[in-house]
């Protein structure tokens, strides 16, 4: 067992980490396109959390894309198992002291917008903390204190270089809001109607401390969603199940995409 210390990163990669990336449910066989690796359970590294949720493996993978230095969480640290705020951000705590380069979060999410799709890729160009939101810790909102994000919330450059990507794997690659709710359960429709009128495109329990913490410390982010239901059609009947099947179901093209954003990264 290794402890946890803030150099692990550094320590497994045997180098800083050019990308790091986390898993939404259902991308875990992503370690499988990736060269050299080692990979490491989370229950193997002293005091790092476990996980809770079926689908979300745990497991840390170290390796390289294309020559770059890559670090892939598969299991994520979600604020509806009693995770602290600090806890939901650990991948890209770890990335900043590990000195990484830029950071991919991705995730399942519920589609709000009527014209989303159950297997659509959706950048996240802004989200929306609301008060179902779970509480963020002031010194991850602090970036942001006295100044206005403007326009999309990545910069343009990774913009287009995501779009490029989904392009050669052929996938279309939808942006959109992401609205960041407690959980654990699913929203209610009132709770649906409320996100709607506040101008969330996509909803889900995650993603956005790891966005914020990545802003924290300088680090450019990626954020993508992979719609895995449209919520006009579920009832009550969703389950972490159907995200999961919808997600795996995704999971090669939305691979393939990440792998090309990952070898067209600026060096
Ligand atoms: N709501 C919240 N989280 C989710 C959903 C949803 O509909 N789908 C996948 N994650």
């Amino acid at each position: 067992m290794k402890p946890l210390g803030y150099s692990y990163l550094y320590e497994l990669l045997g180098t800083k980490p050019d990308v790091v990336v986390v898993l939404g449910s259902g991308l875990g066989s992503f370690g499988d396109a990736m060269e050299n690796t080692t990979s490491v359970r989370y229950s193997d590294i002293a005091e790092f959390p476990i996980p809770e949720v079926a689908g979300h493996d745990g497991v840390l993978t170290a390796g390289t894309i294309g020559g770059k230095s890559v670090a892939a969480f598969a299991g994520r640290f979600h604020h509806y198992a009693g995770h602290t705020p600090q806890e939901t951000a650990l991948p890209i705590e770890l990335a900043a002291h590990a000195e990484g380069r830029y950071c991919i979060v991705t995730n399942a999410a519920g589609g709000l917008r009527h014209d989303l799709r159950i297997g659509d890729l959706m950048l996240i160009t802004d989200y929306l903390v609301t008060p179902l939101s779970p509480r963020l810790p002031h010194s991850m909102q602090s970036p942001f204190r006295g100044t206005k994000p403007s326009g999309t919330w990545i910069s343009e450059e990774l913009e287009h270089i995501a779009r490029m990507a989904a392009w050669e794997a052929g996938t279309a690659l939808q942006s959109g809001v992401y609205g960041y709710l407690s959980g654990p359960s699913y929203e209610t429709r009132a709770e649906v109607a409320f996100l709607r009128k506040a101008g969330a495109d996509a909803v889900g329990m995650s993603t956005v401390p790891e966005l914020l913490a990545a802003r924290k410390h300088n680090i450019p982010v990626i954020g993508i969603s992979c719609i895995t239901n449209e919520i006009r059609t579920h009832s009550h009947k969703l389950s972490h199940d159907d995200v999961k099947h919808a997600a795996e179901a995704a999971s090669a093209r939305f691979t393939d995409m990440l792998i090309r954003l990952i070898h067209s990264l600026p060096e």
